[in-house]
C-alpha cells in the first residue's frame, strides 16, 4: 500500500439507511476496521471513514412506508448503524451522514465548479430508473423487464435533467486502469469494470428533478442532486470538512460487487473533472472489490426473511467470535456463502478447541510448573517453536497478505500457529517429569510456548483485540479463565 506521510486513508461504502445494518454490512466494515487496527499497529496515520447514505428516492419512499419523516427516519437508522458498528468494536475515525449540513454544502460547491469548468450541461432524460439500485437502466440491465436484483420493473422517467460528460473522460479512466494507476482488485473486478468501458457509456444525469428528498443544485432550486453523485462526495467532502486534506487521496475504498463500477468510473470521473484531466495523484489508489455472499446458499433478502442482524450473532458468540466467524467464511474477495450451522461449527472447533484451549492449556502449565511470565528477558530456544512462528510470520507471509487484503489467509497462518503449539504439547508433553534433565526441559518448552501464546495475541490483535487482550492479560497473571465457553447447539 503506498501512502503520505505515514498517513492512510481508509473507506467502506455509506450505507443506504432504508434498511437497518446487517450482516453484508458488517462483512465489509469489519474489514475496513481490522486493517485500520493493523496499520495503527505498524504506527501508520490511519483514517477510517464509514456512515450512512440518506437522500433519494428509495430513502424518501422507506420513510414514507415507516410513517416517518425523511429526516427523522435517517436519524433513527443511522445510529442504529452507528450502534451496531459500537457493538462489533468497530474503530472507525469519523461517521458521515450524507445529510450532515457541512456535506450538503461541499457538496453543492463540487458541482458548482463541474459547471464552470463546462462539464454539465443541460439535458432531457428518457427511459428507465430502478429506484432499488438508484440508477438509470437500460433493456440490457433487465430481465424480463424487471431489475433481476430488486425483481421489480423500473420507473419509465422522462425529464430534463443536468447531464456530466463523463463520456470524454473515458479514455484517460481506461488507460488509469489499465495501467494500474487506479488498481482495482481482484483482477476479475477490474476486468468487468474495462469491459464496461470498453462497450461505451453515455453521458449521466446527474440530477432529478422529481425526487425532492436530495440536495439542491445550487443554481437550480428546480432539481436534487443525483444520489450516487452526493454519496460518492462523501469520500471528499469529511477531509475537506475537518481539515484532514493531507489524508487525501483514498488508498482504499472496499466496495462490494454491486457498486464497482460507481467507484470506478463514475468516482475518478467526477475527480478528474474536478482537478482537470491528468491529476492522477487526486484520485483513489485502490478499489478492491469484495464477494457477495448467500446465506445458506439463499440470496439475503428481507421477502426470503433470512436476513442477519450482526447484534445477534455478537449476542450468541460474542464480539470477537463473530469478528472471527465472519472473517473465515470464505475467501476474500470471492463470492461465498455462510452457513449458519458452518458458524456454529467453527465456533466450537476454532475458538473453544483450538484458541481457547490452547490458550487454557499454555496458562495452566505455566501455572503448575510455576514459571513466571517473563516474555520480554527470555529468548526462544525451542527450534520447534520458533520454526512454528516463523512459519506463520513468513512462510504464510501475514503481512503480505494482510496487506493484499487476503484476510482469511492472513487468519489461516495464526490457525497454523495455534495447531502446531498444539503439536507441540502433545509430543514434549511438558508435564512428564522423570528427572531432574527433564524438568528443565519441561521448563523450556513452556517458557517458548508461553511466548508464541504472546506472539498469537499480537497477530491477533487486529482481528480481535479484545481477545488478544485477554490473552496478554492471562500471560501475565498466570490465571486462566475461559475464552470461549464451548455451545451446545
Ligand atoms: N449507498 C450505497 C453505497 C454508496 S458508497 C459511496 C449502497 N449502500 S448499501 O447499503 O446497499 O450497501 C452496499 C454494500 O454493502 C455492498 O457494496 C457491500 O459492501 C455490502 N454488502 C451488502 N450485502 C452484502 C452481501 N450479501 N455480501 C457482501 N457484502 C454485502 O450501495
Amino acid at each position: 500500500m503506498t501512502e503520505k506521510n505515514n498517513k492512510i486513508y481508509l473507506t467502506t461504502p455509506i450505507y443506504y439507511v432504508n434498511s437497518v445494518a446487517h450482516l453484508g454490512h458488517a462483512y465489509t466494515t469489519l474489514a475496513i476496521d481490522v486493517l485500520t487496527r493493523y496499520y495503527r499497529e505498524l504506527g501508520k496515520d490511519v483514517f477510517f471513514l464509514t456512515g450512512t447514505d440518506e437522500h433519494g428516492a428509495k430513502i424518501f419512499e422507506a420513510a414514507q412506508k415507516a410513517g416517518k419523516t425523511p429526516q427523522g427516519f435517517c436519524d433513527e437508522v443511522s445510529s442504529l448503524f452507528k450502534k451496531a458498528w459500537g457493538n462489533l468494536n468497530i474503530g472507525y475515525s469519523y461517521f458521515i451522514r450524507t445529510t450532515d449540513k457541512n456535506h450538503e454544502e461541499k457538496v453543492a460547491e463540487f458541482l458548482t465548479i463541474l459547471k464552470d469548468k463546462g462539464f454539465l450541461y443541460e439535458g432531457e432524460y428518457a427511459g428507465k430508473y430502478c429506484v432499488g439500485c438508484e440508477k438509470f437502466v437500460t433493456e440490457k440491465d433487465l430481465v424480463d423487464g424487471k431489475c433481476p436484483d430488486h425483481k421489480c420493473e423500473p420507473q419509465d422517467v422522462a425529464e430534463e435533467n443536468w447531464f456530466f460528460k463523463l463520456r470524454q473522460l473515458l479514455p484517460k479512466i481506461q488507460e488509469l486502469i489499465e495501467s494500474d494507476k487506479i488498481l482495482i482488485r481482484p483482477e476479475n473486478a477490474k476486468s468487468e469494470v474495462l469491459g464496461v468501458i470498453k462497450q461505451g457509456i453515455d453521458d449521466i444525469s446527474i440530477s432529478r428533478k422529481n425526487v425532492s428528498w436530495g440536495i439542491k443544485l445550487p443554481w437550480d432550486e428546480s432539481q436534487t442532486i443525483y444520489v450516487w453523485v452526493d454519496a460518492l462526495l462523501n469520500y471528499w467532502t469529511v477531509l475537506q470538512n475537518f481539515n484532514k486534506t493531507e489524508f487525501w487521496p483514498a488508498d482504499l475504498h472496499l466496495v462490494g460487487r454491486d457498486i464497482l463500477k460507481f467507484h470506478c468510473i463514475m468516482w475518478p470521473a467526477l475527480l478528474l473533472a474536478y482537478y482537470k484531466e491528468g491529476a492522477i495523484d487526486q484520485l483513489p489508489k485502490q478499489i478492491f472489490c469484495h464477494g457477495y455472499f448467500t446465506i445458506d446458499g439463499q440470496k439475503m433478502s428481507k421477502t426470503i426473511g433470512n436476513v442477519i442482524d450482526p447484534n445477534n450473532l455478537i449476542k450468541k458468540y460474542g464480539i470477537d467470535a463473530t469478528r472471527y466467524l465472519l472473517l473465515t467464511q470464505f475467501p476474500f474477495g470471492n463470492d461465498g456463502d455462510v452457513s449458519l450451522g458452518r458458524l456454529d461449527e467453527k465456533y466450537n472447533s476454532d475458538l473453544a478447541s483450538g484458541l481457547g484451549n490452547l490458550t487454557a492449556r499454555v496458562i495452566t502449565l505455566a501455572r503448575k510448573s510455576n514459571i513466571k511470565n517473563q516474555t520480554s528477558k527470555i529468548k526462544i530456544k525451542s527450534q520447534k517453536v520458533k520454526q512454528a512462528i516463523l512459519e506463520a510470520k513468513n512462510k504464510h507471509n501475514f503481512s503480505l497478505a494482510l496487506e493484499n487484503l487476503k484476510i482469511d489467509e492472513a487468519l489461516g497462518a495464526v490457525w497454523e500457529l495455534i495447531g502446531a503449539c498444539d503439536k507441540i504439547i502433545d509430543t514434549e508433553k511438558p508435564w512428564e517429569v522423570t528427572d531432574q534433565k527433564s524438568k528443565i526441559k519441561n521448563q523450556k518448552v513452556i517458557e517458548d510456548l508461553l511466548l508464541a501464546l504472546q506472539e498469537i495475541a499480537e497477530l491477533l490483535k487486529p482481528f480481535m483485540p479484545q481477545t488478544a487482550e485477554k490473552i496478554t492479560g492471562q500471560i501475565k497473571t498466570g490465571k486462566s479463565e475461559p475464552l470461549f465457553p464451548r455451545l451446545n447447539f
